[in-house]
């Protein structure tokens, strides 16, 4: 796959001196969806809005399907369709028209089948006729997606896109826009819905402090996820692991007290059974014992609280 959006160096400053972005590169390949993780404040909308020519950058460098952004902003402009955070719509325009105005904006010819096959797959075909003003929050949230697809562009930037939709909308916009990555259409996404991100994503990018410190697979991620942890309570102190349980490489924590197996959940054979077959062998006891999973949501945690 080739990368369809190159970030490099990347800084935003904004007037005033606080710096938002720091120094960001990362390539968004062709075809996937990338979902930006990241506490309030990070820099997600400010990334989103530097790649959109919305906000001037500082320092570096963003091509988009070759173009730069600044000397080419009409090239990549028309390449990208963006579902801003904030909902702002004019609200005595039809929903029809609201599509249908914005694909002119993009200078594209119009397409009534385009409209409809849109809308129909919005689930807002219903409402076509209706004045924004008398939809619901989540259905304007969603006339803006049908606004960022109706130039046809070939990548899609949705800022927060479920924020306030219902659980049945926000499984039906992950269908849509899986039906669109199918389609060819790249896909950036930032969400505070973590289980929106394992579902949907193919790669997971965290911003924290307007630094990208983690991009990786989300599989690779799951596969960390899927680690799990026995904890052994002992019913007296020890002092050192003994060498005949230096394969299971343990830890030992709780000032001697506690022995902790980390393990995948993965493989078929967890070793547990013989691991406690060893460690009576070798005269150890426990009272109890706990075991743990770590989710998505704690690596994320813990990411952003490290830094
Ligand atoms: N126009 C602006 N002028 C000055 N500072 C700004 C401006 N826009 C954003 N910031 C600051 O930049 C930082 C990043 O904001 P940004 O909107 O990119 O965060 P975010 O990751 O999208 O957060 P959220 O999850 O709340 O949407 C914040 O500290 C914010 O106050
Ligand atoms: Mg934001």
């Amino acid at each position: 796959m080739s990368a369809i959006i190159s970030i490099k160096n990347l800084s935003k400053t904004y007037d005033g001196g606080f710096q938002a972005l720091k120094n960001i590169n990362l390539d968004i390949m062709k075809g996937e969806i990338i979902a930006l993780l990241g506490p309030n404040g990070a820099g997600k909308t400010t990334l989103i809005s530097t790649i959109c020519g919305i906000v001037t950058p500082t320092e570096g460098q963003v091509t988009v399907d070759g173009y730069d952004i600044q000397k080419d902003y009409r090239q990549t402009r028309s390449r990208i369709g963006l579902v801003p955070q904030e909902l702002t719509i004019e609200t005595f325009e039809t929903v029809n028209n609201v599509l249908e105005f914005s694909r002119g904006l993009f200078g594209k010819k119009k397409d009534p089948a385009h409209i409809e096959k849109v809308l129909k797959s919005l689930s807002l075909w219903e409402k076509r006729n209706n004045r924004l003003m008398t939809l619901s929050g989540g259905m304007k949230r969603r006339v803006l997606i049908g606004k960022a697809l109706a130039h046809e562009p070939q990548i899609l930037f949705l800022d927060e896109p479920t924020a306030g939709v219902d659980v049945e909308l926000r499984k039906d916009m992950w269908n849509t826009i899986r039906e669109l990555r199918e389609a060819g259409v790249t896909v950036i996404l930032t969400t505070h819905y973590i289980e929106e991100a394992e579902e949907m994503a193919d790669r997971i990018g965290v911003i924290n402090n307007g630094e990208i410190i983690l991009v990786d697979e989300k599989n690779a991620l799951m596969q960390k996820l899927g680690e799990k942890n026995l904890k052994l309570h002992l019913t007296e102190k020890l002092s050192a692991i003994p060498e005949s349980l230096s394969k299971y490489e343990l830890q030992l924590n709780g000032e001697g007290m506690e022995l902790l197996y980390t393990y995948d959940v993965q493989q078929e054979d967890t070793g547990i059974t013989a691991m406690l077959d060893d460690i009576e062998a070798a005269g150890i006891h426990y009272r109890d014992l706990e075991t743990k999973q770590s989710s998505l949501e704690e690596i994320f945690v813990n990411l952003v609280k490290k830094k």
